[in-house]
């Protein structure tokens, strides 16, 4: 069968698989929104898997020697001229497979079964029966609720699969060969809709693969060091830091690998949070001893920024002076061929990276504070195929702490796209100083690691108050506390009134010119979580 790329994968090469895993689990990607997501998931199970193109050699595959194939979910219909295909070849390695929607209808196919397009789209939770007892199902209950996502599905039996579960419109919703270890699955395990999908993805990783579940996030930062110690040699590495978990964890990687050779930066733009600066210099000169230059550009990044109030502008010039700034010090440092950037799997697919994915939505400021590629590194990105949360769990196993590994985003603008209206140096003095306030109280109330990003805002208004005998007429901070799995929609945060109370007090008597506070209550959508 001639093995096509129309749909062409998200990851470009298979190279960063290492072979001496023990337990490896792939998952070909055929260009499913959430194929990195299964990936992940079966990492959650402490087995070590990674998401490889489709149409990798079978050749690839018996070298790899996986304990099973996950083939993921893809946009087109395996009928499309042109649709990727797998070698049916792979179905009889003796490898068990387990087929998700696209992949189940590929393996369908392979055997003779008819796939056609569905009565209508199924989208959505939907409840699902299970008709037949297998180690694939096992602790399941024997009605449960999964995410469909798709147009077609399996038509009208086929001798070589058994239906293991269904639905009221679809007769097979889980399906396993007669006599090979190849499952299928109409809806998507990965998804946190589908209630038993983590035990049905342990079960096969464990149950029909038989995994024992002894990979640890160690093993990864073991594997990405040896893999950098090979690819840089004597060269020297660059790493911007930005003060947050994914830059450190980056740093701290690169200072596991090769030591002195790594030379961090750290541009202070002057939009920082209080005691950021001091932070880094703490972490990464005391702690971990490396060559870090610490750029104090604060004063050339307000006057560029001086008398600018629209927040596109904001950004562009702080993007620009950013690069300008970092790029004069790269070039002071002698021998760096790299440079290591903290690119999550997430932000490949936000920026766009993937352009054929069909999750290539892009945020384009969501990239300021990036690096262009004319800077001429060749980049290190060991954060690459990782969620924010394994990310966090490395951040720990290399000694960061906790404070840091579970510290909020903060936008590359910095207090640039907080500070509303004109940026001086006094209005960015109030709007740290009520930051910190805010940010101390919900670790004093314990609530800091239920809200996933809290902030303070200083608005371009001013209102009227009274203190002791006299009128003051001073600026409002607003406070924005938000819950977010994915930071795409966010709820606002019902605070408790009394930690409202502390946090409105504590602004208006301790910060200067600050008579006003209120609280953002809006979602989003519509709003945004920033301001700016
Ligand atoms: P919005 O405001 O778009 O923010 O709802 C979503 C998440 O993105 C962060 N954000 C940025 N991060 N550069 C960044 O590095 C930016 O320009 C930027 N703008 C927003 C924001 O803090 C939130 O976590």
């Amino acid at each position: 069968m001639t093995v096509t790329t129309a749909v062409s994968p998200k990851t470009p090469d298979p190279v960063f698989v290492d072979p001496k895993q023990e337990e490896l689990i792939l998952v070909l990607d055929f260009g499913g929104q959430t194929a990195q997501l299964i990936a992940r998931r079966v990492r959650d199970q402490n087995v070590f898997c990674q998401l490889v193109r489709h149409d990798l050699t079978l050749e690839r595959i018996r070298e790899l020697n996986p304990r099973g194939l996950i083939l993921s979910g893809g946009p087109a219909s395996v009928y499309d001229k042109g649709a990727p295909q797998v070698d049916p070849a792979l179905f009889q390695l003796g490898i068990p497979v387990l087929g998700i929607c696209y992949g189940m209808h590929l393996a369908w196919q392979a055997f003779g079964g008819v796939v056609k397009p569905g009565a209508k789209r199924e989208f959505g939770r939907t409840s699902c029966h299970v008709v037949k007892d297998d180690p694939l199902l096992k602790g399941l209950p024997s009605t449960t609720t999964v995410w469909m996502s798709h147009g077609d599905q399996a038509d009208s039996a086929t001798k070589s699969f058994v239906p293991l579960m269904d639905t009221p419109t679809c007769p097979f919703a889980a399906v396993k060969h007669a006599t090979l270890p190849i499952y299928g699955l109409q809806f998507h395990p990965e998804v946190t809709h589908t209630a038993d999908g983590t035990q049905l993805l342990s079960n096969f990783v464990k149950q029909v693969c038989g995994c024992h579940g002894t990979w640890k996030i160690s093993s990864l930062i073991e594997r990405e060091v040896t893999t950098i110690r090979d690819r840089v040699g004597k060269s020297r590495v660059i790493c911007g830091l930005s003060g947050g978990v994914d830059s450190s964890v980056v740093a701290a990687i690169l200072y596991k690998s090769i030591g002195s050779q790594l030379s961090c930066i750290f541009v202070d733009n002057g939009l920082l949070r209080k005691g950021e600066a001091e932070k880094v210099r703490d972490r990464f000169q005391n702690h971990f001893k490396t060559d870090l230059h610490v750029v104090d550009a604060s004063e050339r990044f307000l006057s560029e920024l001086d008398g600018v109030t629209d927040p596109q502008h904001k950004r562009k010039i702080i993007g620009r002076v950013f690069i300008e700034v970092f790029r004069k010090e790269a070039e002071s440092i002698q021998d760096a061929h790299f440079l290591a950037q903290g690119t999550l799997y997430p932000d490949v697919i936000e920026s766009g990276a993937n352009a054929d994915g069909p999750a290539a939505t892009i945020k384009a400021h969501h990239n300021v504070g990036g690096l262009p590629e004319e800077l001429g590194f060749e980049l290190i990105e060991p954060l690459r195929d990782l969620f924010k949360d394994e990310v966090r769990r490395m951040g720990l196993e290399l000694g960061l702490t906790e404070e840091l590994v579970w510290r909020h985003p903060f936008p590359g603008p910095g207090l640039g796209v907080r500070c509303l209206g004109t940026l001086t140096a006094e209005r960015l003095t109030k709007l740290r100083e009520a930051d910190a306030i805010v940010l101390e109280e919900l670790r004093t109330a314990g609530l800091y690691r239920k809200i996933q990003q809290a902030f303070a805002v200083l608005l371009p208004v001013q209102s009227v108050g009274v203190m002791g005998d006299g009128r003051t007429y001073e600026e409002v901070i607003a406070v924005r506390a938000v819950q977010t799995d994915d930071f795409m929609t966010a709820d606002w945060y019902p605070m408790p009134h009394e930690v409202l109370g502390r946090i409105s007090t504590r602004i208006i008597n301790e910060v200067r010119g600050v008579n006003r506070v209120v609280y953002d209550i809006s979602s989003k959508p519509p709003s945004t979580i920033e301001w700016e």
